[in-house]
């Protein structure tokens, strides 16, 4: 059997992480990467269970695949990610199209699980939580990411239980790997090319390995020449700690864009979500860093429409938006999570809902257009990605994480280089290089 695999990948960044590692995993059994669905004889679907109908998408999905195959011979199916370790057998049971279901913490057992379907032709369901062997068997495996800004897992899984959320039912219970794999693995994405590390964690400020911090891991990446520019995502509030905060003081690398999501801007909402913080605390966070360092800007998560949410409620969230000046923000209306606490209350109506939703992009949006207007006209830094499909132009990303689309060299794909911004939109600005690279990687 020719062996090719192909696959689709839904959610968050720890997603996209997970799906890379898959496949430098499956490579040690003889697999390829395919992006043509026509050739695969492995479709992988790894699905996000945050949000929405998250079941019947994928569902929904693999109907499709069944159409596409109907007159071929049909591929192993894998169904992986958070909602194949929500659901489990559920899924065998449901959709006998499906003949894998593994969870996210036993992406080690993936090449036993091929090889054991492909051997026995029997349903497998993997949803076992096992973050050691997991993270024990991929330090093993060369993480092959050669792309200008890659992910870095360094902790997986959330003790904090808010009531809206599946992932401490989706990833587990927190865990950090150590930290000598991760600068291990931080140098080995360096001599791939990669100029950018994204670390990432679902509580990612909570990273405790052995007492090292997510501070010490930032200061020690700094150290490899190669790495340009530093970020991590996402933090909680409460993981804030001072150590951390030192660090924007210190840091040449780290960038000063923090995504730190608060939820909603009133206490009650808090309290009722289980955030275990307060407005006050988050805004004292915002106070210290911008002292410590004026160019930090905040980027957040907001869920509007939690229930009991009141229309002051509601307006204190607009309040806080207009006073910390959030940029490159995410909101949703708040969707109910089968198995959570907040699954049972009672919803807010719908047209409210859609109607508040609009009113807080409105106001994100007026934020980011604000910002991207000022630069018109000035030079900012840009670590340059790539070339953008079909035409000329270069595609980079500014500290603060907007798209620049602008007129380029080859030669500066992987360095910081000065752009200066000609016009904007709301999420992208457009410009020209100046050739006078600084930050040439050697
Ligand atoms: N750990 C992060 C934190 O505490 O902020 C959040 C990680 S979660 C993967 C990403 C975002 O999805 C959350 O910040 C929240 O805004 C949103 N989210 C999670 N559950 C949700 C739900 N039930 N309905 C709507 N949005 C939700
Ligand atoms: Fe979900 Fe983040 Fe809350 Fe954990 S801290 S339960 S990942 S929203
Ligand atoms: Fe989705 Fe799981 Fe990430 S639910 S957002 S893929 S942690």
């Amino acid at each position: 059997m020719s062996k090719k695999i192909f696959i689709k990948t839904f959610g968050c960044q720890m997603n996209e992480y997970d799906t890379n590692r898959i496949f430098d995993s499956v490579r040690e059994i003889g697999f390829t990467k395919t992006e043509n669905l026509e050739e695969t004889n492995v479709y992988l679907l790894n699905t996000c269970h945050i949000r929405d109908k998250a079941k019947e998408k994928v569902y929904h999905e693999i109907g499709r695949i069944k159409q596409n195959f109907s007159s071929k011979k049909k591929p192993l199916v894998i169904v992986a990610g958070c909602v194949a370790q929500a659901e489990n057998e559920e899924m065998l049971k449901r959709e006998p199209y499906i003949d894998i279901v593994i969870g996210p913490q036993a992406y080690h057992k993936i090449n036993d699980k091929i090889e054991e379907y492909l051997n026995k032709q029997k349903k497998i369901d993997e949803t076992e939580f096992d973050a050691i062997s997991k993270f024990n068997y991929l330090d093993n495996i060369k993480n092959t990411s050669t792309k200008i800004s890659s992910f870095l897992t360094i902790q997986e899984g959330c003790d904090k239980f808010c009531h809206f959320c599946v992932v401490p039912y989706t990833r587990g219970p927190e865990y950090s790997r150590s930290f000598a794999e991760i600068i291990n693995e931080a140098k080995i994405l360096s001599e791939n090319g990669v100029r950018e590390i994204t670390l990432l964690g679902q509580n990612v400020n909570a990273y405790n390995n052995e007492n090292y911090k997510l501070s010490d891991l930032i200061l020690e990446i700094e150290k490899i020449k190669k790495i340009k520019r530093i970020r991590y995502t996402t933090s909680h509030p409460m993981d804030m700690t001072e150590d951390l905060i030192d660090v924007y003081n210190v840091s040449r690398k780290l960038m000063p864009l923090i995504h730190l999501p608060v939820q909603s801007g009133s206490d009650r909402i808090l309290k009722l979500m289980n955030r275990k913080h307060e407005i006050k605390d988050y805004i004292k966070i915002y106070e210290k860093l911008k002292t410590i360092n004026p160019k930090v800007e905040f980027s957040s998560d907001f869920i509007i429409a939690y229930p009991g949410e009141s229309e002051e409620d509601f307006a204190a969230t607009l309040e806080l938006i207009k006073n910390i000046n959030f940029i490159n923000s995410f909101s949703f209306i708040f969707s109910p999570r089968p198995g959570t606490k907040a699954s049972n209350y009672k919803l807010i109506d719908k047209k409210i809902s859609v109607k508040r939703l609009e009113k807080v992009q409105k106001q994100l949006f007026d934020n980011q257009i604000k910002m991207n207007k000022a630069l018109e006209g000035t030079e900012i830094e840009v670590l340059v990605e790539n070339k953008t499909h079909g035409n000329s132009k270069f595609f980079g990303r500014s500290e603060y994480m907007t798209s620049v689309i602008f007129d380029g060299n080859y030669q500066d794909v992987g360095n910081v280089i000065k752009v200066k911004i000609k016009s904007s939109n709301q999420n992208s600005l457009f410009g020209e290089s100046i050739n006078n690279s600084e930050q040439r990687v050697a």
